[in-house]
């Protein structure tokens, strides 16, 4: 893969002590692991993480925070930071991990790095993510794509609906379920879930270009463009087909109503896919998986680890031995097909993966090709911090408002101005 994600990284060096794996033979592996898979598939994948860990000696201390997307988990975790008491391992990501890393308070991976020869099977735009300054300082677990539709088959079949191309065509679609007496678009009303469908609108209208530049470069001029004011026409055309219950309600929850015939469509990442595979259901008879409309764009997320500067010789035998284990080719395919992801891990055999995870390990390869690869806004890869909090909060204010376009893009403008 080429073309890497923009990123927001820092440059200076590590400030933080290197973390020396203790190599006492005596020492029993433990690890606390925060972590916000709580839902039916993120369970199941995390399950076989801690089986995995635990199959070699390892003591699981699991400490998960409910609240899909990571704002919740986001606050423990600076709070146990700063309390002097950070967990052993977190699941953290993009420029979260290199803000982390500035801080001083993860340790050095890289010795396990180099074990395991992480240069060869991490494609380097993972290496981007992982790394601060040279070294790893985090190890990702998978590539996740957001840019899909989840669909109900039968619904669409009694609209007579083919799956959207284009976002005029997406309309129509929602149009004939609604008058069908069909939610069109399962929904969940949290500012994540909103900026998941901003972002996709957004890549689809507008191009990787134009995405990157406007929430990664905070080009004002393409914040205040006419093209930011047809994506949030089209994010208030979308506001229609949401059912009126959708304020607050968990993605996952979204997700069963697709399942269920409910609702037609879910914009949402592929962590959706784990939940209809928990459930037993299968893509092409139960579910469909198809890109958001776009020109062959692909909006990217990966979860890592991050092994958090804590002392004690059990506490460092247990980070060194779930750094080992998370990259492991078989390990990376249990893990990612619980997931609904695709593995971090290069050349892993694609032989039990289903049709959505090829479709997307071909879609990545495509838009890495061809430049319309980004980094997810909404689930902190591209950008995270005061620029993501800006993108949220004036894309779930105008989803839950009759603000005009023109003022959601004078509002989104004044925010990223302010945001560093
Ligand atoms: C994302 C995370 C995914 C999934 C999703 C819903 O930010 O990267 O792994 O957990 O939130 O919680």
């Amino acid at each position: 893969m080429t073309s890497k994600i923009k990123v927001l990284s820092a440059s200076t060096a590590i400030a933080g002590s290197l973390m020396l794996f203790a190599g006492a033979a005596t020492a029993q592996p433990q690890a606390e692991i925060l972590h916000y898979w709580t839902s039916g598939g993120e369970a199941k994948a995390v399950q076989a993480l801690k089986e995995d860990f635990e199959s070699k000696g390892g003591k699981w201390i699991d400490a998960p925070v409910a609240g899909g997307g990571g704002d919740a988990q986001a606050a423990v975790l600076r709070s146990r930071v700063l309390s002097g008491n950070p967990p052993a391992a977190v699941q953290i990501k993009g420029p979260n991990i290199q803000e982390w890393a500035e801080a001083g308070a993860l340790g050095d991976l890289t010795a396990v790095g180099e074990e395991q020869k992480w240069d060869e099977v991490l494609p380097p735009l993972l290496q981007d993510i992982v790394k601060h300054d040279g070294k790893y300082v985090a190890v990702p677990v998978n590539i996740h794509r957001v840019d899909w539709i989840w669909a109900n088959p039968k619904a669409l079949e009694q609209v007579g609906a083919e799956p959207p191309k284009t976002w005029d065509e997406f309309n129509a679609v929602a149009e004939k379920l609604k008058a069908a007496g069909i939610v069109p678009l399962a929904h969940g009303g949290q500012p994540w879930q909103d900026a998941t469908v901003f972002e996709t609108v957004a890549l689809g209208l507008g191009g990787a270009e134009f995405f990157n530049g406007a929430f990664v470069g905070k080009d004002l001029d393409l914040v205040r463009s006419d093209k930011m004011k047809e994506i949030f026409d089209q994010m208030r055309k979308i506001r229609g087909y949401v059912d009126p219950d959708f304020p607050g309600r968990d993605w996952n929850l979204a997700t069963g109503m697709v399942a269920r015939g409910e609702a037609g469509m879910q914009i949402m990442g592929d962590w959706a896919k784990g939940e209809f595979v928990a459930a037993g259901l299968e893509p092409g008879k139960d579910f469909l998986c198809f890109p958001t409309p776009s020109n062959g764009g692909y909006i990217l997320n990966s979860d890592s680890f991050a092994m958090f500067e804590v002392s004690g010789e059990d506490n460092e035998a247990g980070q060194k031995l779930l750094a080992e284990l998370i990259l492991g080719e078989d390990f990376q395919e249990t893990f990612n097909l619980y997931k609904g992801s695709i593995p971090a891990r290069l050349g892993v055999d694609r032989t039990n993966f289903d049709a959505c995870a090829i479709r997307s390990m071909d879609d990545l390869k495509a838009a890495s090709d061809s430049g319309e690869l980004v980094g997810s806004v909404a689930h902190e890869i591209a950008a995270a911090g005061a620029i993501r909090g800006a993108v949220l909060d004036v894309v779930t204010e105008h989803f839950n408002s009759d603000m005009s376009s023109d003022d959601a893009v004078e509002r989104l403008a004044e925010a990223l101005e302010l945001a560093e």
